[in-house]
């Protein structure tokens, strides 16, 4: 599975851990910065470079963080195709996959500590979406209001 990867400020640590441990881990992962530190940077270029990649087709899932994961969220939201959320456990990471089709996960780095942050992305990457009729039916009546 190929992941993208991005964060602001509020979430560059959180990221360069979670980057590293997802390549041990024998991902392919494209990081899509921040590449450095800059507390005035903006969680929207990171947000819909993340989003920008899936929609391409150049990453299955995305995980994005910022300082709450709510700025990541509403950015990522934006983009058509694309299906966001905060997740700070891991039964609505792998929920979000499974009943939603989420493809992008967000984080807040001043939320959850790496641990959780693991065992969160752990649920997302394993979950596969159910195709169940009532999910596709509710995927369907959201992807209409993106015509
Ligand atoms: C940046 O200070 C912070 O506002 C941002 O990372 C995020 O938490 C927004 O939702």
């Amino acid at each position: 599975m190929k992941i993208v990867v991005g964060a602001d400020h509020g979430g560059f640590h959180l990221k360069e851990q979670l980057v590293s441990w997802l390549i041990e881990e024998g991902h392919e992962v494209e990081d899509v910065g921040a590449y450095r530190y800059d507390q005035d940077d903006d969680y929207p270029d990171f947000a819909i470079g993340a989003a920008k990649q899936i929609i391409d087709g150049n990453a299955n899932r995305g995980i994005v963080i910022c300082g709450s994961g709510v700025g990541a969220s509403i950015t990522a939201n934006k983009v058509n195709g694309i299906r966001a959320s905060v997740c700070h456990d891991s039964y609505s990471a792998a929920q979000g996959v499974e009943h939603d089709d989420m493809n992008i996960l967000c984080i807040g780095a001043r939320v959850i500590g790496y641990e959780l942050a693991q065992l969160i992305v752990e649920s997302f990457v394993a979950s596969n979406y159910s195709g169940g009729i009532r999910h596709q039916r509710r995927l369907d009546k959201i992807m209409n209001l993106e015509k």
